[in-house]
């Protein structure tokens, strides 16, 4: 473990979280995380001393360090606690034993989370969106967002410092000593968030949507926000936001995304004569063979893309497993918006096509060609015809 120290965000407002260099799987082992990522906390030193979020229990050793170097934890009255994910509030009964009468805030729903992960007999007062409360010269305004990431998540937002701390939301998996936008490359931090929201948010689009429109409405001024992953937004927070709503309106580029798994290579010739065809009509195509692919980086080419196209060979009359795996994530994912379309080699028996097809209807994406199945190793005529299928999907993109 490694400690980086308190970093003062804003006046008197220090991050205090802690670095996990080693994760490399995030929600077991769903979402891979080959940069590590962070773990904030915030403690705003006011007439009530406040912590906004823990760290996981691993590192709430960190996170004490760090509150030692501006205070003594006892000081600590306020906790707020603004999503219960064990990411954010395993360190929470290693705190309270500093803290022992510290009232915590949480939503409704993260009172009862709260109860379900923590036994101890705690002070907890439920807030919602509208609530304030005074820490002496900051005022904190309290924001629901149930399932960003989950139905106890909610926002707080400091006023005095135009300060919003939305937990999950707006984060990266990112480990960094650097913990503002702008002390890195801010194009790694933007394709991290893409990927955090492709594989963990996009489900919850219509919600993002919503919830970004209230506090456009609430007029709230935001100069920096401060997620509970990752880098802090201090140099632009407007264009994270604006990324946030292109990504959850789902409108889809002139983009396609061929996945595919081949066993003897006729699936795979497939794939890139359909490629060409695709690409003949100006769509910005992406290849991947599943089994030798990242799924988080596959996902999160999709999230952008306006067709996915789905191809195996088949096996036992079905897709090859990987496939399986690849399109039980996207089901989970419920991407918006999608064409769709499958095809793959067979020998004597056919499968994997229809039960592709069957998994696209159910993930709600719309199929526009019916699938195509060539038998045993395509011939020159039957590229030609592969070629001719991504030329049509292309013109319908
Ligand atoms: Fe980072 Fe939903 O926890």
């Amino acid at each position: 473990m490694i400690v980086l120290g308190a970093v003062e965000i804003k006046k008197g407002v220090y991050w205090v979280g802690a670095i996990d260099w080693d994760i490399r799987h995030f929600h077991g082992p769903s979402y891979h995380t080959p940069k590590g990522t962070t773990y904030n906390a915030y403690l705003i030193i006011d007439e009530k001393v406040t912590l906004v979020d823990i760290v996981d229990a691993d590192f709430v050793g960190v996170m004490l360090e760090n509150i030692k170097e501006i205070i003594d934890p006892s000081k600590i009255e306020y906790v707020i606690v603004n999503h219960v994910e064990p990411d954010h509030s395993g360190g929470f009964p290693k705190l309270m034993e500093y803290a022992p009468n510290a009232k915590v805030f949480c939503s409704k729903n993260g009172k009862d989370a709260m109860g379900h992960h923590y036994f101890g007999d705690y002070s907890y007062e439920v807030v919602k969106t509208g609530d304030v409360i005074s820490l002496g010269k900051n005022t904190i305004r309290f924001i629901e967002a149930p399932m960003l990431h989950w139905p106890d998540s909610m926002f707080s937002y400091i006023e005095e410092e135009s300060l919003l701390l939305p937990n999950d939301a707006f984060g990266q998996h990112l480990a960094s000593s650097k913990i503002f936008d702008d002390e890195n490359d801010l194009w790694e931090i933007m394709m991290e968030g893409k990927k955090y929201f492709a594989n963990i948010l996009m489900p919850f689009s219509p919600l993002i949507i919503k919830k970004i429109e209230e506090i456009v409405n609430m007029g709230l001024k935001i100069d920096m926000i401060a997620p509970s992953h990752g880098m802090i937004w201090r140099s632009h927070p407007e264009k994270i936001i604006e990324k946030y709503m292109e990504w959850a309106r789902a409108e889809g580029e002139r983009k396609a995304v061929i996945v595919y798994d081949t066993m003897w290579n006729s699936t795979e010739k497939m794939a890139r004569a359909i490629l060409d065809g695709l690409v003949s009509e100006g769509v910005a195509t992406r290849l991947y063979r599943v089994s030798i692919s990242d799924v988080n980086d596959i996902i999160t080419d999709v999230l952008d893309a306006k067709a996915v196209l789905v191809a195996s060979s088949t096996i036992n009359n079905t897709m090859i497993p990987n496939m399986a795996y690849f399109l039980e994530e996207l089901m989970g994912l419920k991407p918006k918006n999608k064409l769709g379309a499958s095809f793959g080699s067979y020998g004597w028996g056919k499968g994997a096509v229809a039960n592709i097809e069957k998994k696209l209807k159910e993930t709600g994406i719309q199929l526009v060609k019916e699938g195509l199945q060539i038998k045993y190793v395509p011939t020159e005529e039957d590229l030609k015809m592969c070629y001719d299928y991504g030329k049509e999907i292309g013109k319908l993109i």
